[in-house]
């Protein structure tokens, strides 16, 4: 097999810090991808990204969940380790799955310290604005960066009865609002706003002084993200409007295995080129051997058989 364990680019970008994101409000846009394994991590590091978001969205994008509800600590520090190996420029941030951080703060920042111990987080993201600030202020107070998410936020998908833009009407925008800068004031480094109208993620935007980072949120937040599978076009499945693809690997995907299969078909592949070669003398006396069977065989020829064959 290939080696898959290409590390990121040399000379190395500087590495990005949650400061240094939290610096970049009203700068530089910031750009923020998700990735769950190695390949994708070099991937998005190599493109540029800022922050690398081990969203639990694996769940639904990687593993078949419909939602991402199923997603555990354990199964989360599978795939944070996997990105973290990659030893990216780009902020590493681990997305705290549902349950992990609704209990206690005890548990919480339990939960979000083997993130950083065992997965190589470098910051962790929660879902949900002024109810979850204590357990923000937990896992702060435990020195680690954390990520706020409001608006549409896929762990409540039950109570919000499906995934809908929320924020569409002036009291929940309003809530919205307060939720933000509950957030902001506790302490985050940046804030996703997932799935709402761009009039209020502008208006968020404006009233926080930590980057805002969207995704179904319109243009005017701080940044964007969208989720690795969606923009490469690397399944065939149901895209929310938001999301823009810029390219259609799975389609080049089956396209290009399907070559390989006519090349097997025909012949084709391997050729010489993809072939180990031996010298010709011994090629020719081994063909020789198996027309005239092995029974002359010395035992120094078949133990020199044996190692060739490993
Ligand atoms: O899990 C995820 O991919 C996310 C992004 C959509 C922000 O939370």
């Amino acid at each position: 097999m290939s080696s898959l364990t290409e590390k990121a680019e040399a000379p190395r970008r500087p590495k990005i810090t949650a400061p240094k994101v939290r610096a970049r409000k009203g700068g530089d846009k910031l750009r923020m991808v998700t990735a769950y394994d190695h390949p994708s991590a070099v991937i998005a590091d190599k493109a540029g990204a800022d922050i690398i978001l081990v969203g639990d969205s694996v769940a639904n994008v990687m593993l078949g969940h419909d939602d991402t509800l199923a997603m555990t600590v354990d199964a989360m520090i599978h795939h944070i380790a996997a990105v973290a190996r990659a030893n990216p420029a780009a902020l590493v941030v681990g997305d705290m799955p549902w349950l992990s951080y609704h209990k206690s703060a005890e548990e919480t920042v339990l939960n979000a310290g083997r993130f950083v111990q065992e997965g190589g987080a470098e910051a962790v993201k929660v879902e949900g604005g002024a109810k979850r600030v204590e357990m923000v202020t937990a896992i702060l107070d435990a020195e680690i960066p954390v990520m706020g998410h409001i608006g549409l936020t896929p762990q409540s998908v039950n109570q919000m009865g499906g995934y809908r833009v929320q924020g569409r009407n002036v009291a929940p925008a309003y809530e919205l609002i307060s939720d933000a800068k509950a957030l902001a004031e506790a302490g985050v480094f940046s804030i996703v706003l997932e799935g709402i109208p761009d009039a209020l993620a502008e208006v968020i935007t404006k009233e926080v002084a930590v980057p805002t980072i969207g995704i179904g949120a319109g243009a005017a937040t701080d940044g964007q993200v969208l989720v690795f599978h969606d923009l490469l076009g690397l399944h065939n499945g149901h895209l929310p409007k938001f999301v823009r693809q810029y390219a259609r690997l799975a389609d080049d995907a089956v396209a290009a295995m399907e070559r390989f299969f006519a090349d097997v078909q025909s012949g084709a592949f391997p050729g010489p080129e993809e072939s180990y070669t031996m010298d010709k003398e011994s090629a020719a006396m081994l063909r020789d051997l198996a027309d005239g069977g092995y029974a002359g065989l010395a035992a120094d020829d078949l133990m020199a058989d044996e190692a060739m064959e490993r």
